[in-house]
């Protein structure tokens, strides 16, 4: 039995038992190391893909019927929560929306959207209109552990810290899943670019299944270790009298689905909260997911341009971006993508719904 110490986003002092870990978040087992590679469309090759197997241009009929929407939302200070697409009528975006998830869960697992008139349209009616094409994907999930379903992801200047994310600085981000840490993770992220920095903020997207795969060949004996729990920092994103971290694998598999929660620098920090060390084993298999995730053929890079929107799957593909500089950061200008969690299960809460441990 141990005790740990640990500060709360409030810097109050909590002393939590570490012997909780088994109650501190539950998930199902699953099926554990397959036999072969897990034969899903998000287990591709970068130099395999091709655009229109991600890339859609939103049609005419949409543009049209997004216009007519936007006209009417220019002014809309209500709740987005108080908006649903089924309060309008347009059958050409119903249809694009319907590709969007189905490319999502079937096909390669992630899309970009290219592109809404961002330019024309009034900040809420941007926000209302990103809100209404989420929604028709999956349920828009809160962000954070106090309430925020849409997230701006822009440089606050905020210094990286405890409980302060990099999605607020202009750092680069290493790939990465969505919530990675929630026991119910987002089954989809979206990013709406309304703004783009002057210089860098590309954004990079990894297969996971790919690099499942890769590991199931090369390095069986790491893979086994990343289908066992590790502790994942929360993010300072739970009550004051909980666990600061969960304990969660990198791997769940279910026939042939796979489910990955991926953040190295998680797991790291929430041995580090926990005070405890990585176990040899779980460290080496962390270095060679990390070079399975990071191979060459196994991802796409390009920079969002203003009105084009990045969804993905994310239980399956990993995204990153890499650093920017913004001076107009400073006038309230500087880069801005709207995000989204869209969750198919468990409620709008972070946390979820619990599921039951099997
Ligand atoms: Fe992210």
């Amino acid at each position: 039995m141990a005790d740990s110490e640990i500060q709360t986003r409030d810097n109050e002092t909590v002393i939590f038992d570490i012997d909780r870990r088994v109650g501190a978040t539950q998930h199902l087992p699953g099926d554990g190391v397959p036999d072969g590679p897990v034969p899903m469309g998000s287990a591709w090759r970068a130099s395999d893909l091709t655009e229109a197997d991600w890339q859609v241009r939103i049609p005419e009929a949409a543009l049209q019927e997004f216009d007519i929407i936007a006209g009417a939302l220019a002014e809309y200070d209500e709740p987005l929560d108080s908006l649903s697409p089924d309060s309008f009528d347009w059958p050409a975006t119903t249809d694009l929306m319907a590709d969007v998830r189905a490319r999502l869960s079937s096909g390669v697992g992630f899309v970009l959207l290219d592109r809404m008139p961002v330019e024309t349209w009034t900040d809420p009616a941007n926000r209302a209109m990103t809100w209404l094409l989420n929604e028709m994907i999956a349920p828009p999930i809160m962000q954070k552990w106090q309430g925020h379903r849409v997230y701006d992801v822009r440089d606050t200047g905020a210094k990286l810290e405890y409980g302060v994310r990099r999605s607020v600085t202009n750092l680069s981000q290493e790939f990465h899943t969505d919530g990675s840490f929630l026991a119910m993770i987002p089954d989809f992220f979206s990013l709406t670019c309304n703004r783009q920095a002057e210089a860098g903020g590309e954004s990079l997207i990894a297969s996971l299944v790919s690099a499942h795969n890769d590991l199931l060949e090369n390095h069986p004996e790491h893979l086994k270790r990343l289908y066992e729990p590790f502790w994942w920092d929360r993010q300072a994103e739970h009550g004051s009298d909980e666990s600061p971290a969960n304990w969660l694998p990198v791997f769940t598999r279910h026939g042939d689905t796979l489910s990955v929660r991926y953040y190295d620098d998680y797991i790291r920090n929430g041995y580090r909260l926990m005070k405890e060390e990585i176990d040899p084993a779980g460290l080496a298999a962390l270095a060679a997911m990390q070079e399975a995730v990071e191979a060459p053929d196994n991802r796409v890079a390009f920079r969002l341009r203003p009105g084009q929107v990045i969804c993905a799957q994310n239980m399956q593909i990993a995204h990153g971006r890499t650093g920017f500089s913004d001076p107009s950061i400073k006038t309230e200008g500087g880069r801005l993508l709207l995000r989204y969690w869209l969750r198919t299960e468990g409620g709008i809460e972070l946390d979820g719904v619990p599921l039951v441990s099997a």
